[in-house]
């Protein structure tokens, strides 16, 4: 399949309460690699399996939360393009010199119905995986420590006025529905599942009165057994375990859910399937249904699920 106009996630910044604390949560535990320090304290991780020289990083605050969410794409005269589109369509932007995140290009901030910053951008230095370009290898030390997943995946987002953010996303950013909850009278959608390619979701949604609100960024694992091995070490370092190990109904993804110190949940998952842009129709949750959608086998919707975020 052909990738244009926006690829993927490719980072997130999210707010923690102790810094070192928050190093020591995502590089030991769930085992992401550190890969720089700014002039602002900022922390920056990678995946192990990522390219790109960060995909994570902390900033020290007095509340936890999200601090903006980026996704790039293809190239400079795509983030030129889209920008331009952002703003026939009404939504304000604002260029955000290359540099100010270190190995980043230049980015396009702005601000969504849902109260969130999102962020494009083109350029990110390419720091490898540690595999190696000829005759790579299968995996790094790095791929061993921790949880190790192989990638931010997505994240889950609450805010106010989510029909207005699914249209943004699909009219302007190219983004396509793969799944949606109903609200209880059937007429709109409480939440909703973004791809922007052949993964189940690269965004999601879910309405939630007060706005800017993180649920969770999510971490790929190859395997069940991974996610249970994740769970394991959650367990020997006493990380507050929400839900899981389980499986989605929606995406069917296999995951847990669990915060760190500060309280910003996080997601270890794996699978779900692979769907395509052609794939015209969503696949429909009722609401009283959400339950089996958000844990298939227990079918029960947990109260933290719609509760907690930060
Ligand atoms: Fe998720």
């Amino acid at each position: 399949m052909a990738m244009t106009g926006v690829l993927r996630p490719g980072h997130a910044q999210i707010r923690v309460l102790d810094l070192e604390e928050g190093v020591r949560h995502y590089r030991d535990i769930l085992g992401l690699v550190e890969t720089g320090r700014d002039a602002q304290g900022r922390v920056y991780f990678k995946c192990w399996d990522e390219r790109d020289h960060n995909s994570f990083i902390l900033r020290q605050a007095d509340c936890a939360g999200l601090d903006f969410f980026g996704f790039k794409v293809l190239d400079t005269a795509t983030l030129n393009k889209l920008d331009a589109d952002l703003q026939a369509y009404g939504v304000k932007t604002e260029r955000i010199p290359a540099g100010d995140m270190l190995e980043t290009g230049e980015r396009v901030r702005f601000e969504i119905p849902s109260g969130h910053l999102i962020e494009l951008y083109a350029e990110k230095t390419s720091v490898g995986n540690g595999c190696g370009l000829v005759n790579p290898v299968a995996w790094t030390a790095d791929s061993e420590r921790g949880i190790a997943p192989v990638r931010l995946d997505h994240a889950l987002l609450y805010g106010p006025n989510v029909a207005a953010v699914q249209k943004l996303f699909t009219e302007v950013l190219g983004f396509y529905l793969v799944e949606r909850v109903l609200t209880p009278d059937g007429a709109g959608n409480v939440a909703i599942w973004l791809s922007c390619g052949h993964k189940v979701h690269d965004i999601a949604f879910a309405e939630y009165p007060e706005p800017g609100k993180l649920h969770h960024c999510s971490f790929l694992l190859e395997t069940w057994e991974e996610v249970l091995r994740a769970g394991d070490i959650m367990s020997v370092n006493k990380t507050p375990v929400d839900i899981g190990p389980t499986r989605h109904g929606v995406t069917r993804g296999c995951t847990i859910y669990a915060w760190d110190p500060s309280g910003n949940r996080f997601e270890t998952f794996m699978g779900g399937y692979q769907p395509y842009p052609d794939y015209k129709e969503a696949l429909t949750w009722t609401f009283d249904n959400f339950g089996q959608g958000l844990d298939y086998p227990q079918r029960k919707l947990h109260e933290t699920f719609l509760t907690v975020v930060s």
